[in-house]
């Protein structure tokens, strides 16, 4: 019935019109068989695990102005705030007794400050040694990637936003260029580190060609992680009145990339969740294998808020994380140990 969907998961490709069709559906029966084919998939590569990231929000200072963004330079009415060596230590430190074992240290743009927190990783990466450690601090020079890289973080997450220069030019400001981000992506895969790529569902202007070349872009590039969530509006941005994207638009998204390449690392976003009280089970059942919960201490979390409504349900205690294990065992999931990296597949090979 649904032979293009078929298709792409034997092939891992499939064309544009394909892609369209699978985009622009709104036939229930087709997702629900994309969604199928994809966690046939995901099990075939990964099991029944899902890995959990400890998100830490190092810093909501930013240089940049990106038109999407609740922590955006101009956002005047965020207090501003940057965690100290200990503060990120201490959330490690519960994460880990948690059984975490990859720390994510996010934030956004501020070169000199990210150069800075090379001593940090560096204790990070001793006290830890059987830990993941993955920086998503935007673009950076490359001298300081390497510096990073160095000091021993392993993993990049910079999403390309979108694969279309007008597109990125409308939702950046002037000097902000899709070609200055593929460039850091470059640099960060020659560094060595496993790398991340993606973009927001629904942002304002995005079209169905859009996400056909974002799809292709991911596929020339095989980023080993890739991250989408849907756009959400937040009130201090000129995007303020914009509709938020679609939930059904990321879970075809997860499925699609996850048909493409079975052995990345695609997380269920906190933008997902945020959107639908199921959203993060949906995003499971759809082909990704990651949540990220959130361990940024208490009295900061509120003030990083890209976005209006975020999920900040807490994760620090054991009976959150039971809790959690609870809502993937019903989904037929479990939580793995390790540092989960992704896998080699054919796509990677
Ligand atoms: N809605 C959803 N996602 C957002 N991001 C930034 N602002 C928003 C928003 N309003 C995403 C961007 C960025 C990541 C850290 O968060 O894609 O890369």
């Amino acid at each position: 019935m649904f032979e293009f969907v078929e298709e792409l998961a034997e092939k891992q490709t499939l064309d544009d019109a394909g892609l369209r069709r699978l985009l622009e559906s709104d036939d229930p029966s087709l997702a629900a068989f994309l969604h199928h084919r994809a966690r046939e998939v995901t099990e075939s590569v990964f099991g029944d695990k899902v890995w959990l990231r400890a998100l830490i929000e190092w810093s909501n200072i930013c240089r940049n102005d990106c038109l999407y963004c609740g922590i955006r330079r101009s956002n005047k009415s965020v207090v501003r705030y940057v965690l100290s060596h200990e503060e990120i230590l201490c959330s490690c430190e519960t994460a880990y007794s948690l059984g975490l074992r990859t720390f994510v240290l996010q934030g956004g743009e501020n070169p000199r400050a990210a150069a800075g927190l090379a001593g940090t990783i560096a204790e990070m990466r001793s006290s830890w040694p059987d830990c993941a450690i993955t920086l998503s601090l935007g673009e950076l020079p490359a001298e300081t990637y390497a510096l990073l890289r160095k000091s021993g973080a392993d993993r990049y997450l910079l999403r390309h936003e979108t694969a279309d220069a007008q597109h990125y030019s409308r939702l950046h400001p002037e000097g902000m260029s899709l070609n200055a981000r593929l460039g850091c992506l470059q640099t960060l895969r020659s560094l060595g580190f496993q790398t991340g790529m993606g973009m927001m569902v629904g942002s304002p202007f995005q079209t169905t060609d859009n996400l056909i070349s974002d799809i292709r872009m991911i596929e020339r590039f095989k980023p080993e992680m890739a991250g989408v969530g849907p756009f959400i509006p937040h009130h201090g941005t000129p995007f303020a009145d914009r509709p938020a994207g679609s939930v059904e638009m990321t879970l075809k998204m997860y499925s699609i990339l996850r048909l493409m390449h079975p052995g990345a690392m695609i997380p269920s976003t906190t933008a997902l969740s945020t959107l639908a009280a199921d959203g993060r089970k949906k995003g499971i059942l759809a082909g990704a294998n990651v949540i990220m919960p959130n361990f940024t201490p208490q009295l900061q979390r509120a003030e990083y808020s890209l976005y209006d409504g975020k999920d900040t349900r807490r994760i620090e205690a054991r009976e959150n994380l039971k809790a959690l294990e609870a809502e993937l065992a019903a989904a037929g999931r479990s939580i793995g140990l390790g540092r989960g990296d992704y896998k080699k597949t054919n796509t990677h090979a």
